[in-house]
């Protein structure tokens, strides 16, 4: 530098003879003091980078000091509205909650790649006897599916944190079978599992129920139906039109009047009806009781009245009413056979997306504890899972 500074002041003060010379000097004068520049430019903002850097470190280590917040904020992007609750324990009441599942984006394209998922919706006791086969069964198909359980309050669930039922568990209050309280427990299901905006298959079981084929055919079969499938009929009998109150009309009419059983299939968009329900919630409460048995008839009469074309009128839980009674078989170990397997499985027919085919049934009940021995040692070869 010293050098060529002092060739400037050299060229300075040197007397201007000729313009060639001075042509000469412009140029090298010019060139030095861009250099000069862009020295002391690059140190100057090398300079600002070390300094920005150090206190913006300085910054956040003091906010994240001073805030000592016990888990992150929400990502203020998509994310937020498209990831699952973390934990299924909330405080909402079911008036909250059923108000925020209720939620619908009028846009129908989703701005990102969703994965639809089946929720298993658990309607239960307490504790889930047959969990090992269900565990075989959800094996190896993360993402497709999500769990939800509805126990007795009182029931303290334990799990280990490597079990799909783990900490699957919603709020869960007391309901008794034909009562509202049931209708209750199941749309607090719909709705907790309504949050998770991934869920477009809702499937309600019981501890006593089971799959009867491997993951991928329940799926595609389920995914593929143009229908749900929750049982609706009309039954002209004393058990069915006989249970019709004409205080209902005029939301209900009694040609509308259905029955079926409380084991669905249904999509999100129903679920949604029925968890967003304030017209026919009131008439089956206080008019369907207490022989109605308003867990036969609420979401089958008001399904037909919202959504007819939606529904396949039969539901894809085999159940054994052939013993007689009020109540359907249950099974325990020794029922449990080849030949009784396959008498679940083959010669049935029905129609699927208006097609005969004789797979009817996806899933069966009831299955008593001692029944799991036996179909886990049946399932590899029948159920083929
Ligand atoms: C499910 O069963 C079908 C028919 O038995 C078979 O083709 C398919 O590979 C099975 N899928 C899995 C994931 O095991
Ligand atoms: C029920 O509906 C049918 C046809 O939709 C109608 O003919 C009948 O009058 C209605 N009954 C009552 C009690 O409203
Ligand atoms: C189910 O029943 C309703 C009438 O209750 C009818 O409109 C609908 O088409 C039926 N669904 C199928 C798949 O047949």
């Amino acid at each position: 530098m010293q050098p060529r500074a002092l060739n400037v002041e050299e060229g300075k003060d040197l007397p201007a003879t000729t313009r060639t010379t001075q042509s000469r000097v412009l140029p090298l004068r010019i060139l030095q003091f861009f250099v000069l520049f862009l020295v002391l430019g690059i140190g100057f903002s090398v300079l600002s980078m070390y300094m920005i850097r150090y206190f913006s470190v300085q910054n956040v280590v003091t906010t994240a000091r001073s805030s000592f917040q016990p888990c992150l904020e929400e990502p203020n992007s998509l994310e937020r509205w498209i990831r699952p609750p973390s934990s299924l324990i909330h405080k909402m009441s079911d008036q909250e909650l059923f108000w925020r599942a209720s939620f619908v984006p009028r846009v129908k394209k989703y701005p990102f790649r969703r994965v639809p998922k089946i929720a298993f919706l658990f309607l239960t006791r307490g504790p889930l006897p047959l969990a090992p086969l269900w565990e075989r069964f959800l094996k190896g198909h993360a993402g497709l599916y999500s769990i939800y359980i509805h126990s007795l309050p009182s029931y303290d669930a334990k799990f280990p944190p490597t079990s799909v039922f783990y900490r699957r568990q919603i709020p869960s209050q007391v309901s008794e079978w034909g009562k509202m309280s049931m209708c209750d427990a199941e749309r607090r299901l719909l709705a907790n599992a309504l949050l998770d905006i991934s869920n477009e298959w809702f499937v309600l079981v019981s501890e006593s129920c089971i799959p009867l084929y491997n993951f991928s055919i329940i799926y595609n079969y389920i995914a593929r139906s143009r229908y749900s499938f929750i049982g609706a009929f009309d039954d002209p009998g004393p058990y069915g039109r006989g249970r019709y109150n004409e205080n209902m009309a005029p939301e209900v009419n009694i040609t509308q009047w259905r029955k079926g059983s409380q084991w669905f299939e249904i999509n999100r968009k129903l679920a949604i009806n029925i968890v967003g329900d304030v017209i026919f919630y009131p008439k089956f409460e206080e008019f369907c009781k207490p022989n109605c048995y308003v867990d036969e008839h609420y979401f089958p009469t008001m399904l037909t009245i919202q959504a007819a074309q939606l529904l396949a009128n039969r539901s894809i839980t085999w159940v054994d009413w052939s013993r007689g009674g009020a109540h359907p078989a249950t099974f325990g170990r020794a029922d449990i056979t080849e030949d009784f397997v396959k008498r679940i499985l083959e010669g049935h027919s029905c129609l699927y997306n208006n097609q005969p085919s004789s797979v009817c049934y996806l899933f069966a009940r009831k299955f008593a504890p001692s029944a799991l021995e036996p179909l886990f040692f049946l399932a590899p070869k029948y159920f083929g899972y």
